[in-house]
């Protein structure tokens, strides 16, 4: 069965809404399985067939924290070939330009 993470940073829970939805939404799916967290290790990214991140913009960027997360993963050489990545972000409307 394919696992799918919904992985969301959010700090004043518009992201982690919008991060429920989504995984309600995937879990709605017949033979998925479907994983809400705000943190797993990088190594346990391997796991995953499918990653949808959720995040807020913060001055026009992913938030560091974000940045840092998958900066580690990849120098801890996790990797993400052949896993569907979604990236979804949510903002107040000063467009997202640089992630
Ligand atoms: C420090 C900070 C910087 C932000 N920068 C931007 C921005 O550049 N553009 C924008 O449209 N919204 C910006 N926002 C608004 C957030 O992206 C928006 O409110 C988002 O929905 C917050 O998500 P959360 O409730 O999951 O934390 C910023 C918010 C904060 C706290």
């Amino acid at each position: 069965m394919p696992k799918i993470l919904v992985l969301y940073y959010s700090r004043s829970g518009n992201t982690e809404k919008m991060a429920n939805a989504a995984a309600n939404g995937a879990g709605s799916v017949a033979r998925t399985d479907v994983e809400l967290n705000y943190y797993v290790s990088e190594e346990q990214l391997s796991d995953y067939e499918a990653i949808l991140v959720g995040t807020p913009t913060y001055h026009r960027n992913m938030p560091r924290i974000i940045k840092n997360y998958f900066e580690e993963a990849a120098m801890k050489n996790v990797s993400l070939r052949g896993k569907s990545l979604l990236l979804s972000d949510l903002m107040d409307g000063a467009g997202n330009v640089q992630s």
